[in-house]
Formats: C-alpha cells, sequence, structure tokens
C-alpha cells in the first residue's frame, strides 16, 4: 500500500482517502475511507477543521498522476492495433453469450457455473485490453447486435464493479445480468425490433415489454440471482421516475440497477447501427451528464472516472 501525505488544497477528484489528520468526525455521505468523487466532497474537507489527507495512490489517483482504478488500465489507450488482435476474441464471446442466451430462452437448465467460463474471458480481456468493448461497436453485425450489445453491457459492468471494489460474486453477476439484461428482446418480432426509422406507438409499447418479459423468462430459473432478475427487469427504469415497466422512484432503484443503466445507455449511444453513427465517448458521457435526475451522477463520475479520467477536463 502506497500511503502520501498531502494538504488538503491539493485533494483532487480521483484520489482515494485512506484517514484524515485533524479534528474530523466521519461524514455519513463519505464514510471512513472513500474515493473522492466531486468537487462537492474536496470542498467539504477544504471547509473542516482537517489539517491533511492520507492518500493511497494503489487505490487512486496521485497528485501529479491519473485515476487507475486497481487492476484496471486505461480504458481509451489501446491501439489500432490491439483493437483488431482482440477484434477476434469480440466474436468467440459474443458466440458463446449467444448460446447461454439461447439456453436460457429454450428453458434449458443453466446455472451461475455455466457463465463462469464467459465471465473469466471477460474479464481476462479486460484485463488484457479494458478499451475492447468500446471499440467493438463498429465489429456488429444487423442480426447480432443484442448479443454483442449484451456482452459490452457485462464488460462495462465488470470494469464498472471492479472500480467500485465490489465484492467477486457481485461483480460476476453484474457480468452475468450484463449478459441476459436483454434477453426478452429475442421475444419481440424482429421486424418491430429491428426497424429503421420511428417506431409508431404500439410498436414502442411492444419494445417497451422487454424487460418484463426478459423477467419472467428468468424467473422460472429457479437458481438465476436476484442481482440478474433485477436488472432484467430494472435496467430501464430512471431515478425521475419516468422509467418503465414499473416508473420506479430513485429510491426504489438499487446501486446495482443504476450501474447497469449507466453502462446500458453509454454503450447505446457509442454505437454504431445501420442508422446512425456511434457517438464518441465523451460524447456520450456529456450528454449523460446533461440529462436531469435520469442517472445517478455520483455513479456516472465513478463511471467515468474508470474509463479515463482525463475525460472529466471535457465533461466538466
Ligand atoms: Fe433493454
Amino acid at each position: 500500500m502506497v500511503v502520501t501525505r498531502i494538504d488538503k488544497s491539493q485533494l483532487k477528484v480521483g484520489m482515494f482517502v485512506e484517514a484524515l489528520e485533524g479534528a474530523w468526525q466521519d461524514n455519513p455521505k463519505l464514510g471512513r475511507r472513500f474515493t473522492v468523487r466531486s468537487g462537492q466532497e474536496i470542498d467539504i474537507i477544504l471547509n473542516s477543521n482537517i489539517s491533511a489527507v492520507f492518500i493511497n495512490t494503489a487505490l487512486g489517483r496521485d497528485i501529479s498522476s491519473s485515476y487507475h482504478p486497481s487492476g484496471c488500465r486505461n480504458i481509451t489507450t489501446a491501439t489500432k492495433q490491439d483493437k483488431f488482435e482482440t477484434a477476434r476474441k469480440i466474436h468467440g464471446h459474443a458466440a458463446e453469450a449467444r448460446s447461454l442466451i439461447e439456453d436460457v430462452c429454450l428453458g434449458r437448465t443453466i446455472t451461475m457455473e455455466a457463465f463462469t467460463p464467459l465471465v473469466s474471458d471477460v474479464a481476462r480481456t479486460m484485463e488484457e485490453n479494458p478499451s475492447l468493448y468500446i471499440g467493438m461497436s463498429r465489429l456488429r453485425f444487423r442480426d447480432s447486435a443484442t448479443f454483442v450489445h449484451s456482452l459490452a453491457v457485462a464488460a462495462l459492468l465488470l470494469h464498472f464493479g471492479r472500480s467500485m471494489h465490489m465484492d467477486d460474486e457481485t461483480i460476476e453477476h453484474l457480468c452475468m445480468a450484463g449478459i441476459l439484461h436483454d434477453i426478452g428482446k429475442l421475444t419481440i418480432p424482429k421486424q418491430v425490433l429491428q426497424k429503421q426509422g420511428p417506431l409508431n406507438a404500439a410498436e414502442r409499447k411492444l419494445i417497451e415489454q422487454h424487460p418484463e418479459r426478459g423477467y419472467e423468462l428468468l424467473s422460472s430459473h429457479l437458481s438465476m440471482p436476484k442481482l440478474v432478475l433485477d436488472i432484467c427487469r430494472s435496467h430501464h427504469e430512471r431515478l425521475d421516475g419516468k422509467g418503465y415497466p414499473d416508473r420506479l422512484g430513485a429510491e426504489q432503484i438499487s446501486v446495482e440497477v443504476r450501474m447497469s443503466t449507466i453502462c446500458d445507455v453509454f454503450d447505446a449511444l457509442t454505437s454504431t447501427r445501420p442508422y446512425k453513427k456511434g457517438w464518441s465517448s465523451q460524447q456520450a458521457l456529456s450528454w449523460m451528464m446533461c440529462r436531469e435526475d435520469q442517472f445517478d451522477k455520483t455513479l456516472l463520475w465513478q463511471f467515468i472516472l474508470s474509463l479515463d479520467p482525463e475525460m472529466t477536463k471535457g465533461i466538466l
């Protein structure tokens, strides 16, 4: 563990605070040890009686460097060559995801163990080249868009969960939820799902049934983790209560579901589809930051930090 003492005026977003020197009572918002996520949190410390801060540079940003969550490389640093070399892996993973999703769809008995090899593969690929699942949008084929999207969301959730220092089981379940979250779409007629151009009211209503349909499908598997069921049903809910299918309020939406919404929308915005060019990561995140009360802003900052702290400069 690398702990450095700094003056509180040197504190920056992305630093991990191990301890504070001086008169300080644990702040309920920040906790005892925490990652600094916003200017507001820095203000709390600047306006307190503490004199210095001990930061852990193994878990967060150093004074002069960018923040790299443990085990995660900067996601935007991969070269074209990196992407080319690993593109083949995506196809393999997407095929695996497809087969798992179809098994669940057909009602075949499926267990967490069945997902373990794919989750491990995704985890390994993310360690080798975390940018892979952002660049992958260009490799999509029309008929496999749902599978590739599901895989991308799984990888982003895995990366996000790790950056939040979540436990291994939760991270595994997040990854599994990413793979299965849109499974209900497989019950929607293709001509509606793949329609290019605006949807009419009836078509939109049909597509908006996919979280419930997916939830029902997954619920028939008795060993399905609750987290996977929650994310499948609620990944289109919004903090402002305007989501679907249950129009949940913010207090009813768990951290993990909020994380899944961020990854889902981020991948959708950055994806290239036959009818639209994908946005850059920065464009997508800037747009998401501007959406009033749709996303959890604290988590969105954490997500941005987990991708590339340098991106915060263009978004601030
Ligand atoms: Fe969805």
